[in-house]
């Protein structure tokens, strides 16, 4: 449970909200790449944290990020012409290049000087692992940029699948760090079994070595967020056994899904607003992995069959999600088609608002990761509120020391908080504050 205090801290980001303005000072991811893609295609619009943005790539193969709303009368630029490097006002003509620079002013008249005056907003983007990112804070304080973790090197497989969330971001990350409901909700998907390992073998359902239902989860936090075990009686030599998954939370709004013997999954949170969040839900292998139709059919995410163009889901709360109740009869246990669909169901129907009322909640035992990252997260935009540097590591780091989550099934007594890190994260860890 929060006061609505902290709940208004954790989940508010727009404007001078201090979450929003400490998540301004990482790279946020904005867009997938294959959207922007060819030079002088469409525009293509985003909003983060409260802020409307238009994207496009120039004739050279620049990519640019602008204010949608043109600096003349404020038309949005996403209807633009992207032309001749650089994006043109429908309106009157005005054209801005890549930095925001007014280029051609074609209403006015030879001699004015208002071209020199006339600037667009602009911010820095990025390309790596699959997206587009984007810096929103002061320039003063722009970290380095690095290729996400999920990227180990330039020939990993990567595959996306982008969904718009209709709840406040918080909520949604709180899912990723729940091990707890996968044995339930997602248990037609993810069957229990035997074997060492989660298995995925790309098309029918996942297999996990457990059928135990309430994970005992410990906490260990780190220098860029947190780590938590999820503790299980594996199917198998139970008496000597444990089955361990381990999550990493990056903050603010990344997290490293446990492994399977295909690929690993990594979920990411971004805020468009308050009350929207865009998820991407991103899988990555160094061998064959999963193609990335074949990840979006899975997951129910294939634009023009379950989104619209603007990644909007056509399960929604009004449909109650597709739910197939003859289907539930019959065995399946949600009744919703797709793992992601069923997590974003849950994550839209908490209360009428889409914003979580956390004050009248009742957490149980394996909500423990949950109340860490909310305790941590207050704490920290309450702290950088005040002027100290945020919570959450550049990148680069992190990809050095190859942050990553983990599945085993190891003897009994194993300390979980060594396992899956090598030598180069011990730096990152910070055991003072382990919380068990
Ligand atoms: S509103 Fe954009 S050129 Fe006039
Ligand atoms: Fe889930």
């Amino acid at each position: 449970m929060l006061t609505a205090e902290e709940n208004e801290i954790l989940c508010r980001v727009e404007g001078e909200a201090a979450m929003g303005q400490m998540m301004r000072r990482h790279w946020i991811p904005a867009c997938m790449s294959e959207e922007v893609e060819a030079p002088d295609g469409a525009p293509v619009r985003v909003r983060l944290l409260g802020e409307d943005l238009v994207f496009f790539r120039d004739t050279k193969g620049r990519l640019g990020a602008l204010d949608e709303y043109c600096a003349h009368r404020r038309v949005s630029l996403v209807l633009g012409r992207n032309e001749d490097c650089g994006l043109r006002c429908l309106y009157h003509g005005w054209k801005y290049d890549v930095d925001g620079n007014a280029v051609d002013l074609p209403t006015e008249p030879a001699s004015s000087r208002l071209i020199e005056l006339v600037r667009q907003k602009s911010y820095p983007v990025r390309e790596g692992g699959g997206l587009v990112w984007i810096y929103m804070g002061p320039a003063s304080a722009m970290p380095e940029f690095a290729p996400p973790v999920w990227e180990a090197n330039p020939g990993t497989k990567i595959s996306v699948v982008k969904m718009h969330v209709a709840a406040n971001w918080a909520q949604v990350l709180e899912g990723s760090i729940d091990s707890a409901h996968s044995s339930l909700l997602h248990s037609t998907n993810i069957r229990p079994g035997v074997g060492g390992r989660t298995t995925q073998n790309g098309s029918g359902a996942m297999v996990r070595p457990t059928v135990d239902k309430a994970p005992r989860l410990q906490v260990q936090r780190t220098e860029y967020g947190m780590r938590y075990v999820a503790i299980r009686r594996p199917a198998e030599n139970a008496e000597t056994h444990d089955y361990m998954r381990i999550t990493v939370y990056i903050a603010p709004f990344t997290a490293l899904i446990p492994p399977n013997t295909l690929y690993s999954p990594t979920q990411l949170m971004v805020p468009m607003d308050d009350e929207n969040t865009m998820f991407y839900f991103i899988i990555s292998s160094e061998g064959e992995g999963m193609d990335t139709e074949a990840w979006r059919k899975y997951c129910g995410a294939r634009v023009g069959v379950d989104l619209d163009s603007n990644f909007r889901k056509t399960r929604t709360r009004a449909n109650n999600f597709l739910q197939d109740r003859q289907a539930m009869r019959l065995g399946d246990y949600s009744g919703i088609y797709g793992i992601p669909n069923q997590d974003m169901a849950m994550s839209e129907t908490m209360g009428r608002s889409p914003i979580a009322d956390r004050t009248r909640e009742t957490l149980g035992a394996s909500d423990i990761a949950i109340a860490q990252f909310r305790r941590m997260m207050v704490d920290a935009a309450r702290a950088f509120a005040e002027g100290a540097p945020p919570l959450g590591t550049a990148m680069g780091r992190l990809r050095e020391a190859k942050v990553q989550s983990y599945e085993a099934i190891v003897p009994k007594g194993t300390d979980w908080r060594r396992l899956g890190i090598g030598e180069a994260e011990l730096a990152l860890l910070d055991d003072d504050a382990t919380a068990a």
